[in-house]
């Protein structure tokens, strides 16, 4: 069992080496032309399907041939169809040649007359001509089609002469030739000869249908015919109607890659399959392709450059030559020219870039190190070490960087702007990383020898934590100019609320003193409380901002110093603002925290009279508004100056009050001012007063007169620091004051 099994395979095997080694061409051919089965020749006539004998040797023993008109038997090497022989049948031009005889007509006792039935074929009008060969003779081709006849012949006569008849060519006389109509089908051929012919003339007429070339006429044919047939070609169709009828039917006949064509207008039954461009083989079976790589058919310029595809090819180049490949074309090596070219191109191109890229690098670095530069000339280092060294304080002070706060003021655009002055330009900025909206200031450039103490002021002022000043958050030194960053309070300042709202009444009064007091504390605090001093140097109403209850917060530390314990600083320049400024430190530009005492002063003033502290469009006496107010209250008319409305008998002391501790701010003397401190209790105090009033209305008056008396000549005494007793002054005071607000205005 598994020795015959072995066998079978190896028998398997050699079928596949001999089926493989067998040339390409026989193989298709052989596989191509007829069913599996089937005789493939008769004789040496080559039988292609749909042409077949019998039926195939295979266990289906199906017909060989595709219906019964292309049925054929092979006898003794002969292939009959229907009556006639056939000599060969054509696949490409589908058409097939069969033997037809000769008519002959002698004296009626020999006479022959054949007949063919075509099967709805129909013999070929190009191909065949119709002959007659005699001296008075005629011939008759009749075709018998669908129960119709039609008849057609040729005659010639020469009564006895014969001095006309050309040897060699059919001139129509002793043969005459004629072509075959379309559609001719069951063909019949009758050769005469006319009654009346001489008597004596017994020669015999021929009439056949010939194959074009296949006769040459000769006189010696008019005493004796040489041959009984002639070659006739026959064009042969499968089904018997069109296609577009057919190719619908169960029994198409086109197979792959093949279609149908009934384009010949001599064919009226049936059509034709033909292979497609590109595909060889019998259609009828199906068509395969063409690999014209292999059998030559190509356009390119050699087979290595053909590249075969399903119904025709592709010629290309090998890599890094160009052209198409075909034999117009070819294929070149790339020209040097445009190589070179090329390659400067892209050498030129990749020198661009890259020195694009350099240059932007370089614009980069030197950016970065222009804000290392700033961030150093700016006293970063110095920060971050002292940033390092309170790492547990609670206090953290940002370093922002440039981008964050451009970010923040979209490039520090001008409609965000919401202060400018001598000190620099505040912008209102948003933080997203902190979700806050902040104030950023553009400082004024910074003097090398300030660097420190620039850095000093900003730990400091990130240290102070009061809920009156207004809070540092960060800065940023990566510029030329320092950048800082401020809460933002929304309200705008005390100079805007005094000046530009004029609101007057009593609850104005009870916000303006609270203003008041929560400014003092602020700088009370500055003064005394913060780890090193720090002197304001620039109180005023328009640095007093406040949020949205009223709430004061002293802000802009852009001229603040730093005073370091038992120092005294001598300022460089006189900083501040006309009408704020204390007129001792005018004259020794000594700084001290009384020059804020005095700077508060004014605040006061401007509180208690609604006036703005220096008005060029007064009367010179009015001119300087602290100056006006001492006059007014050395004149006790001290009731002239507060602002129309604010006084009322409720508040009246408590205004008082405020008016006589404004001019202590404003004594000349820095010493003989109340320190900050003392200002504030002082503020507090009325505060407390005012919400506890345990003094009845009638007192209170008799109260305020006595108070006013005192004022007028407590003012100008020479003030103990340390105490709050009031005690008489001297004239001679008096008449320095005189002086030195001469000299101030
Ligand atoms: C094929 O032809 C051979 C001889 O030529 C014959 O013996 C054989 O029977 C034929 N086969 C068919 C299927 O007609
Ligand atoms: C076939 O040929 C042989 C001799 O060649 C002959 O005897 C025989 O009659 C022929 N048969 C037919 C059918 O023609
Ligand atoms: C017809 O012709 C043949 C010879 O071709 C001859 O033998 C015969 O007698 C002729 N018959 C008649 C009726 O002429
Ligand atoms: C010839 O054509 C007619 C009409 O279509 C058809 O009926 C007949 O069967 C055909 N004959 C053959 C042999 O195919
Ligand atoms: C042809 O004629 C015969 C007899 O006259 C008749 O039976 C047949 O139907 C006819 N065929 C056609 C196609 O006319
Ligand atoms: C045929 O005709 C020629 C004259 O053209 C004549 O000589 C000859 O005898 C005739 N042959 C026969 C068989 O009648
Ligand atoms: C007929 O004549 C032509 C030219 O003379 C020749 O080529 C051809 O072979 C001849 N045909 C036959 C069948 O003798
Ligand atoms: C070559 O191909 C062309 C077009 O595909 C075709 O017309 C021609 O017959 C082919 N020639 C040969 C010898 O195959
Ligand atoms: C040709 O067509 C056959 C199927 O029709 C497919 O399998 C084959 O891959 C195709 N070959 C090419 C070169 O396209
Ligand atoms: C090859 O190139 C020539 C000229 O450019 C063109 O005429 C031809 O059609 C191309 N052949 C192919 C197969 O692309």
């Amino acid at each position: 069992m598994e020795h015959l099994q072995l066998s079978q395979t190896l028998m398997f095997a050699l079928a596949l080496v001999v089926v493989a080694v067998a040339p390409h061409q026989t193989l298709s051919a052989i596989l191509n032309q007829n069913l599996p089965g089937c005789n493939s020749t008769c004789g040496n006539i080559e039988i292609p399907y749909p042409f077949g004998i019998g039926y195939s040797s295979t266990p289906d023993q199906r017909p060989c041939f595709f219906e019964p008109k292309f049925s054929l038997t092979c006898e003794n090497s002969t292939l009959i169809w229907g009556n006639v022989e056939i000599l060969s049948i054509s696949l490409p031009a589908q058409q097939m040649d069969v033997l037809f005889w000769v008519s002959q007509f002698c004296n009626d006792t020999n006479d022959n007359f054949p007949w063919m039935q075509t099967f709805n074929f129909s013999i070929s009008r190009k191909e065949n001509k119709f002959m007659t060969v005699g001296c008075d003779s005629f011939g008759v081709l009749n075709s018998f089609s669908d129960n119709s006849t039609y008849s057609t012949g040729c005659l010639t006569r020469c009564y006895g002469n014969e001095l006309k008849i050309d040897d060699g060519t059919c001139s129509g006389i002793g043969c005459c030739r004629m072509d075959i109509p379309p559609r001719m089908r069951d063909i019949e051929i009758r050769a005469s000869i006319f009654s009346n012919s001489m008597p004596e003339w017994e020669n015999c007429s021929y009439s056949f249908v010939a194959k074009q070339d296949s006769y040459n006429f000769s006189t010696s044919h008019l005493r004796g015919f040489p041959q009984t047939s002639f070659p006739l070609v026959l064009d042969w169709t499968v089904g018997h109607q069109k296609c577009k009828a057919s190719e619908s039917r169960d029994d198409y006949a086109c197979r792959s890659n093949s279609y149908c064509d009934d384009t010949d207008s001599d064919i009226d039954y049936g059509y034709r399959c033909r292979c497609k461009d590109g595909y060889e083989g019998n259609p009828y079976l199906g068509c395969t392709d063409i690999d014209e790589c292999k059998t030559g058919n190509h356009t390119c310029i050699s087979e290595k450059n053909c590249l075969n595809s399903n119904g025709s090819h592709r010629c290309f180049c090998p890599k890094g030559q160009s052209g198409n490949g075909t034999k117009g074309v070819g294929c070149h090596q790339k020209d040097l020219v445009t190589k070179v070219v090329m390659g400067v191109g892209a050498g030129i191109f990749i020198l661009f870039m890259g020195t694009t890229l350099l240059y932007l690098i370089y614009q980069k670095k030197k950016l970065i190190k222009l804000r290392e530069k700033y961030f150093q000339q700016n006293g970063g280092s110095i920060l971050l070490q002292q940033l390092s060294r309170r790492e547990n304080s609670s206090q953290v002070t940002q370093i922002f960087t440039e981008e964050q706060l451009k970010k923040a003021t979209n490039n520090f655009d001008e409609s965000l702007i919401i202060g400018s002055g001598g000190y620099g330009t505040v912008f209102k900025g948003f933080l997203a990383d902190n979700n806050r909206t902040v104030a950023i200031k553009k400082s004024k450039i910074v003097d090398e020898s300030q660097k420190e103490q620039f850095i000093n002021e900003i730990i400091v002022l990130s240290q102070i934590n009061h809920r009156n000043v207004v809070k540092l958050l960060g800065c940023c030194l990566e510029r030329e100019v320092p950048l800082l960053v401020y809460e933002f309070v929304n309200n705008g300042t005390l100079y805007d609320f005094l000046h530009t709202e004029r609101k007057v009444n009593n609850e104005t009064w009870k916000t303006r003193l609270r203003i008041a007091a929560e400014s003092a504390g602020a700088l009370s605090y500055l003064h005394s409380e913060a780890s090193i001093p720090v002197i304001h140097r620039d109180v005023k109403t328009a640095n007093i901002l406040l949020d949205n209850t009223y709430t004061a917060k002293v802000s802009d530390f852009g001229a603040s110093r730093l005073v370091p314990l038992d120092q005294t600083e001598i300022a460089t320049m006189v900083q501040g603002t006309f009408g704020y400024l204390d007129p001792e430190y005018m004259l020794t530009s000594q700084l001290t925290e009384k020059s804020d005492v005095y700077s508060f002063g004014v605040v006061l003033v401007e509180l208690l009279t609604g006036e703005k502290p220096h008005s060029f469009g007064k009367p010179e006496e009015k001119r300087s508004l602290a100056n006006h107010f001492l006059s007014c209250l050395k004149e006790d008319r001290l009731f002239d100056v507060f602002q129309v409305g604010i006084v009322n008998e409720e508040n009246k002391k408590e205004i008082v009050e405020v008016a006589i501790l404004a001019a202590k701010c404003l004594r000349l003397n820095g010493e003989e001012r109340p320190s900050m401190k003392e200002v504030a209790m002082e503020l507090d105090a009325i505060r407390q007063k005012e919400k506890h009033p345990w003094i009845s209305g009638d007192q209170n008056i008799e109260e305020t007169q006595f108070l006013l008396h005192d004022a007028s000549s407590s003012i100008y005494a020479d003030g103990d620091s340390s105490s709050h007793q009031y005690t008489t002054g001297y004239d001679s005071i008096r008449d320095h004051v005189l002086i030195a607000l001469d000299n101030g205005r």
